[in-house]
């Protein structure tokens, strides 16, 4: 399908999805998000790849849900047409990881977006924030209950009440982001994070990325014995049998992917 809000190419092993309303600051409207849906489904069940990078602009990953769309909509039709709910939570289906490289503003849904991926990749001039307080609003799309998870309680209430920004150093040194990278390094990294990650074995990635994923869901005893049925299982595999040869014979493993 032509897409007009997205760039979409890849990377040898690795999907990049970009971000790409220019004059909206990357603002997630209806057709942005079908958009981006079509490109992680598309990506997730094709097996030439193996990661996927999200990203957007140097100036802005996603100024949030389209304010002025949304603007007038009533109770009854954001209720009825499940808003933010189904167009939003495609990325928590995608079985393979999915890098968020974040330059400039990720606010209110773009921060939420970058939340719902695996892990941040932040530039130096990112900034994080909630700022839907200052709309008579609050988070919608996970913010209450990512960033809290993310950063703890008193500095995610300090944002989501007061809409303050964080920037980049902050967001790496509250655990929001993995890593920070010079801004004109930011997709470069990402996608050699992205092929590191897919050049390894598809099952071992896939079920990692769920079983940390379920640390949020779970109890600790649940969580490890999730773990552990997970880790078994990967015995049944073929990259199992390979990745330990390969260690034993000294040389590098020939993963089949899937
Ligand atoms: N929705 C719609 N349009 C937006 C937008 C948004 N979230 N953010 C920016 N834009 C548009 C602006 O209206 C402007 O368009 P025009 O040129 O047509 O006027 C264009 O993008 C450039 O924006 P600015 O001129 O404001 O750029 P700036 O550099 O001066 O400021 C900014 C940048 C601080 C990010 C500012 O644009 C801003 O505050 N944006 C809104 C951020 C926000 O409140 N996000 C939360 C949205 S609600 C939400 O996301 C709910 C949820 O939880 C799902």
């Amino acid at each position: 399908m032509a897409h007009e809000m997205i760039l979409v190419e890849t990377r040898g092993r690795v999907g990049l999805i970009t971000l790409n309303r220019p004059k909206a600051l990357n603002a997630l409207c209806d057709q942005l998000m079908e958009e981006l849906g079509q490109a992680l489904r598309a990506f997730d069940a094709d097996p030439a790849i193996g990661c996927i990078v999200l990203t957007g602009s140097e100036k802005a990953f996603a100024a949030g849900a389209d304010i002025k769309e949304m603007k007038d909509r009533t109770y009854p039709a954001v209720y009825f047409d499940d808003f933010i709910g189904k167009r939003w939570e495609t990325v928590l289906t995608v079985q393979k990881p999915v890098i968020a490289a974040v330059a400039g503003f990720a606010l209110g849904g773009g921060c939420e977006l970058a939340m719902m991926c695996d892990m941040i990749i932040a530039a130096e001039n990112a900034k994080f924030g909630q700022p839907e307080i200052n709309l008579g609003i609050m988070p919608g799309a996970g913010g209450t209950q990512r960033l809290t998870r993310a950063v703890g309680k008193s500095k995610a209430m300090d944002m989501i009440l007061t809409g303050r920004m964080m920037d980049a150093a902050e967001a790496e040194r509250s655990n929001l982001a993995c890593r920070v990278v010079p801004v004109a390094d930011l997709v470069t990294e990402a996608v050699k994070m992205g092929e590191k990650i897919a050049s390894l074995s598809g099952p071992s990635v896939a079920m990692a990325k769920e079983a940390v994923n379920a640390a949020y869901e779970m109890t600790l005893k649940e969580g490890v014995r999730f773990e552990r049925r997970l880790f078994l299982s990967l015995f049944s595999t073929e990259d199992q049998k390979e990745g330990m040869a390969a260690f034993a014979e000294k040389r590098p493993a020939q993963f089949r992917h899937r």
